[in-house]
């Protein structure tokens, strides 16, 4: 049977969650969820990247042992997912056995090869990225990403013959063994490979809170190459032969474009060495801003996905989040229109939709017969062609229109209205917009699935019965 293995970037560890993070969760919740539901077994892979400069420094600004401060801090990452109603499989920190084990496996692997050699770096790190940059990509002599001077970095290294596996990995991108979406940023990754790239180091060796390498363990990994090697700990590479097996290559790896270079370049590249398959799928979302302004400490914009669910509930953030641009594009989040769209959208048509059908049906007593008659089949044809392309803002979209459509419906038919004497056509109006709403709940599972359980709870059985109101008037 078709699996589905679905993965998350591992996140920072060195500040606290925020609603970037989010944003890519819920769309991995909600891919999972969907395919949950048509049946497949899935893996939903998400965690935390605990190692390296930049959350060692952290650590120390908090005054803190790096191990005291990654363990505090993805809790809350933990705790966020939990408050968001993000369903993973599995959770993996990098600063676990399991993946520090994988990972020396892995890099023995790769050294035994005669894929990795030594040299000396010298370089232009930046922290805030680790990552190196050369002169050329540097805006005014900064870090276009954080708009910092990079440390001059001068060290032993080992590094990975990238050269060797670029032509493999160009021409598996090329012809879609190894899918890049949207296709946009597929040419960009081309474009990438045609530029030209270099080889690579894998290792630190003054970064002291890290992975040793099992060949030389004076140095340890570099946090993006044992970061990437997440995907494959966390499924027993090197330790459950058969759960690994079971559940690799990923059948999408999912982020925004920021980090597509590690992911379709050097990680395809690393398992093509240590002859591992490659991912199917790499899907690279856009970044957004909030209110048109790029999220940043220093501006005071960053939105704690917490303080959503407090305000919102968690099905109504997940909703909001995902209906702000189309999934794939570069967008901006308007925070202050939130209200404004949970009133319309959630409040008044989806809510009020399920509360007078269900008073009404209660009212009067409606039998719901056993199976309701099948009903939007061609939208549900439609939102699952939109969610195998990625494409939440428009599933939503049609779910929706079914959702107008039922409103009106109600309208027109006006119920409430109909006497007594005409009791059968009142019931049969009503027994048709529940059919509707069932289907409407069922669709809507994926996205929000509290709302969709509690509107099922309230039309599955004979006699409904109205419950608490799903999304109250902000
Ligand atoms: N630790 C690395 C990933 C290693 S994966 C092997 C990392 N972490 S991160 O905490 O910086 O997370 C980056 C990811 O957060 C992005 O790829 C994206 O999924 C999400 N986003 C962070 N800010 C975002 C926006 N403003 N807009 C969209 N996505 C955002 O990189």
């Amino acid at each position: 049977m078709k699996k589905f293995y679905i993965t998350t970037p591992i996140y920072y560890v060195n500040d606290r969650p925020h609603i970037g993070h989010a944003y890519t969760t819920i769309a991995a919740d909600v891919l999972a969820r969907f395919h949950r539901q048509l049946g497949e077994p899935v893996f939903f892979l998400t965690g935390t990247d605990e190692h390296g400069a930049k959350v060692a420094e952290s650590a120390k600004k908090a005054g803190q042992s790096p191990k005291e401060f990654v363990d505090e801090m993805s809790e809350l990452f933990i705790l966020a997912w939990r408050n968001l109603n993000i369903q993973y499989d599995d959770f993996i920190r990098t600063t676990e056995e399991r993946h520090v084990e994988a990972v020396q496996i892995f890099m023995q692997k790769l050294f035994d090869c005669g894929a990795l050699y030594e040299g000396v770096y010298e370089g232009l790190y930046c922290v805030a990225c680790e990552r190196f940059y050369t002169e050329k990509e540097l805006v005014d002599g900064k870090c276009p990403d954080h708009l910092v001077k990079p440390k001059p970095i001068k060290e032993k290294n080992y590094f990975f013959k990238l050269s060797d596996y670029l032509a493999k990995v160009q021409a598996l991108i090329e012809r879609d063994e190894i899918m890049i979406r949207p296709v946009e940023r597929k040419k960009e990754v081309i474009g990438l490979f045609k530029q030209g790239l270099q080889d690579f180091s894998v290792s630190r060796e003054k970064v002291r809170w890290g992975i040793p390498l099992p060949f030389d363990p004076k140095h340890n990994c570099y946090v993006w190459v044992e970061a990437l090697q997440n995907y494959i700990s966390a499924i027993g590479y090197g330790a459950d032969d058969k759960n690994y097996q079971n559940w690799w290559p990923a059948d999408i790896h999912l982020m925004a474009k920021d980090i597509i270079k590690f992911h379709a370049a050097y990680w395809p590249a690393m398992l093509l060495a240590a002859g591992e398959p490659v991912p199917k799928e790499i899907f690279a979302h856009g970044f957004f801003t909030i209110n048109k302004q790029k999220m940043s400490k220093t501006v005071g914009n960053v939105i704690d996905p917490n303080a959503l669910v407090e305000t919102y509930g968690s099905d109504a953030t997940r909703y909001l989040l995902l209906t702000q641009f189309p999934f794939g594009q570069d967008g901006d989040i308007k925070e202050n229109l939130f209200t404004e769209q949970y009133n319309a959208h959630l409040a008044n048509s989806l809510g009020n939709l399920v509360s007078r059908t269900a008073t009404l049906c209660e009212k009067h007593s409606v039998a719901m017969p056993a199976a309701a008659k099948e009903d939007g089949q061609d939208v549900k044809g439609r939102v699952k062609k939109h969610l195998e392309l990625l494409q939440f803002d428009g599933a939503l979209k049609e779910i929706f229109g079914l959702i107008y459509a039922a409103n009106k419906y109600l309208d027109e038919q006006a119920p409430w209205k109909i006497s007594d004497e005409e009791s059968r056509r009142r019931a049969d109006v009503l027994i048709q917009t529940a059919g509707q709403i069932r289907t409407i709940a069922e669709l809507l599972d994926p996205f929000m699935p509290l709302a969709s359980r509690n509107i099922l709870e309230q039309f599955t059985g004979p006699n409904v019965k109205k419950g608490i109101s799903l999304f109250p008037r902000k």
